[in-house]
């Protein structure tokens, strides 16, 4: 099959009707999307593979069963083996290699964008404004975005041989021009 984003939004949605799950991947996907520019990846296979990391965590939202049965699922209906590789390298519990620059990137910006978008959600601009140094702020603040892993977030900027700063500013950077599909307010709607 040809891999593009849109088929790969059209798996995702068919499984995902959480708003949040969606967001989620979208984030991911536009943070990935990013890295391949910078590091010159296949820019469509790997949108696709950062819309599908999550696809059947709706479905299969225990670790016995995610990623791992959504794996089957995809390659039932013929995405390769790259994608779905890593797909399932993103899960910290399956132990895999992360051999392919993919995978690296998948992993670093998995928890990330979840983070910054975290942080941006509760600023009254948004992204618009948003420092590394607040965000480092906020990482070392257990009950924000208790749900992040730190650990995975310093993690992936170290496996992308990253500063943790310039790390948080490309992903940043990646999720502006989608401030409003995440749900974002910018600087323009803030009040003057
Ligand atoms: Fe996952
Ligand atoms: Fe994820």
């Amino acid at each position: 099959m040809e891999v593009t984003r849109d088929r790969a939004w059209e798996t995702l949605t068919r499984y995902t009707q959480s708003e949040a799950l969606r967001r989620h991947a979208l984030a991911v996907e536009a943070s990935v999307g990013a890295y391949a520019q910078k590091l010159g990846g296949d820019e469509e296979l790997w949108r696709a593979t950062a819309l599908l990391h999550d696809f059947d965590y709706e479905i299969h939202p225990t670790l016995d069963k995610h990623p791992q049965d959504g794996a089957a699922i995809l390659r039932e209906e013929g995405w390769p083996e790259e994608v779905i590789e890593a797909v399932l390298s993103h899960a910290e519990h399956l132990v895999m290699p992360r051999d392919t620059p993919l995978k690296r990137v998948l992993f670093a910006c998995d928890e990330l964008s979840g983070f910054v978008h975290a942080c941006g959600l509760v600023r009254p601009t948004g992204l618009d404004g948003l420092e590394p140094k607040s965000v480092k702020k906020k990482l070392k603040q257990p009950s924000f975005a208790a749900g992040v892993h730190r650990d995975e977030v310093y993690a992936g900027a170290e496996l992308l041989e990253l500063e943790l700063d310039d790390h948080i500013r490309n992903v940043v950077a990646a999720l502006q021009p989608i401030a409003s599909e995440l749900g974002l307010r910018t600087a323009a709607d803030a009040p003057a």
